[in-house]
């Protein structure tokens, strides 16, 4: 397996200080468990760390929007302040170097560096300065810069002009966007990734309708304004996939980054096991594989979407063109991998035939126990999130046979902070599960590379 790159949340970090600590079983899992050329970093995303959302001449992306329009919807929440990156980066790249890191993957904001989303209305100067400062400190830190083009936050504008992802006219203002980064930054920046999870922005923007850009069919969520749960994740995953095949052809055009550069799609796969024995369980993991990662998967390697779901989905799953096809087939460098946790998956047996929605195209149902009521793993303190780290070397494998063992790079994994404003700082820097959570994905990891 040629896993080479691991980008897991900051916390991992202190998995290198504090290997000393972790119980006697674990202790020895360290650096040198590793291959030399294993790259350990940590991972943020524009929207979620800069904060300054209209400052430095940045305009509204849809997340600004989402959040700032409809904030029951967003927990009150929004991204202005964030954790302040904008302003504070050069103290969070010290914390990344005293943490011994190897690398930082971060996202650029579109909006940030072209305000209007077209290029042919300008480049942000200001934009480019900061992200050329970030990139210099990075640099100037012995920290390699890792950078995402989207990481699910064009500028609202393009939204209010076209529709965003539901027009293929996005996939050439994506082209251009793209160009930009690789001719502005490309110089510097050898490791890229063009869209990250797919799946998550069209399943949560375009079928419940619970993040950004919010839609869906008035039936499954009365929050959303507009939409279609039936059609419009596919079509939206659709012109995604085929924005991150237009960033490819740029990036392998461009002169500064075809040389020793690489770039990528990120997927988001969990691990699934059957709930119960049965055939029809057995079956209904192979869905959720399929529609989990073989979905944007499949047509980045082989071109074209697989077949299970072109026979089910008839023609609510938009067709590729051969040249399109040709343009996805082998495009991208590496696979990258977020990869959090499982769940037991059981058939569904009846769904709705006058309510299609995504949801429930494969009928199937996740489940946290399975028929014998044994759970899928330990549970994080909020019931979010559930430790599978043998589905992390279950998912690498299945890409390595499925897929003809392409290089893949890890590019998140591990648990938020959890604080509700009830616990001790002692409390919170006690974080046992989180350490355990790391060392067992670690060990995992190691044994998937064997
Ligand atoms: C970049 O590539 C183009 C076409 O491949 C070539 O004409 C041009 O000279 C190159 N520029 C540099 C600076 O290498
Ligand atoms: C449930 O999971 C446990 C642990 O993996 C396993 O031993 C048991 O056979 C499973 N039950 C069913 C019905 O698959
Ligand atoms: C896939 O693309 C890469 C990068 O352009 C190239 O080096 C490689 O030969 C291609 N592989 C196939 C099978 O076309
Ligand atoms: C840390 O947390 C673990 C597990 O929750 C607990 O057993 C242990 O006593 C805690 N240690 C301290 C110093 O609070």
């Amino acid at each position: 397996m040629k896993v080479k790159f691991v980008i897991p949340l900051l916390i991992i970090l202190w998995l290198s200080k504090k290997i000393t600590s972790l119980p006697p079983e674990s202790r020895g899992l360290d650096r040198r468990s590793f291959p030399d050329n294993f790259v350990f970093g940590t991972a943020a995303s524009a929207f979620q760390y800069e904060g300054a959302t209209s400052e430095g001449g940045k305009s509204p992306s849809i997340w600004d929007y989402f959040s700032h329009t409809f904030p029951e919807r967003t927990n009150m929440q929004n991204g202005d302040v964030a954790v302040d990156f904008y302003h504070r980066y050069k103290n969070d790249i010290k914390l990344m170097k005293e943490l011994d890191m190897d690398a930082f993957r971060f996202s650029i904001s579109w909006a940030r560096l072209i305000p209007s989303g077209k290029v042919k209305d300008g480049v942000n100067k200001e934009g480019v300065k900061f992200y050329n400062a970030l990139i210099d400190e990075l640099i100037a830190n012995g920290i390699q810069p890792s950078m995402s083009l989207y990481h699910w936050d064009h500028p609202q504008a393009l939204e209010d002009e076209y529709g965003g992802f539901l027009s293929p006219q996005m996939i050439e203002d994506f082209r251009d966007f793209s160009r930009v980064c690789f001719e502005e930054f490309g110089d510097r920046v050898r490791m890229w990734t063009t869209i990250n999870e797919p799946y998550i922005i069209t399943v949560a923007g375009y079928d419940t309708g619970n993040k950004a850009v919010g839609r869906c069919s008035k039936w499954v969520n009365s929050q959303c304004q507009a939409g279609d749960s039936a059609t419009e994740p596919y079509i939206a995953s659709h012109h995604l996939l085929l924005a991150h095949a237009a960033a490819v052809q740029e990036f392998r055009k461009c002169n500064k980054t075809s040389q020793d550069g690489q770039i990528g799609i990120v997927l988001s796969p969990l691990w699934f096991e059957p709930y119960s024995t049965s055939p029809e369980d057995n079956e209904a993991v192979k869905r959720a594989l399929a529609i989990e990662l073989d979905w944007h998967l499949d047509p980045v390697i082989h071109g074209d979407y697989p077949e299970i779901l072109k026979k089910q989905l008839g023609n609510r799953l938009p067709s590729f063109t051969a040249e399109q096809s040709k343009m996805l087939k082998n495009s991208s460098d590496f696979i990258g991998l977020n990869y959090y946790t499982g769940r037991y998956i059981a058939h569904l047996p009846y769904v709705d035939p006058a309510r299609p929605r995504f949801n429930t195209d494969q009928q199937l149902e996740w489940r946290v126990t399975n028929h014998s009521n044994h759970q899928i793993g330990p549970e994080e303190d909020r019931g979010i999130l559930y430790s599978v780290p043998e589905g992390l070397r279950k998912v690498l494998n299945y890409i390595k046979d499925r897929y003809n063992n392409p290089t893949v790079y890890i590019k998140e994994n591990g648990i938020n902070d959890y604080d509700d404003g009830t616990k001790s700082r002692e409390e919170i820097l006690n974080d046992t599960f989180r350490i355990k959570y790391h060392e067992d994905h670690l060990q995992q990891l190691q044994k998937a590379i064997m």
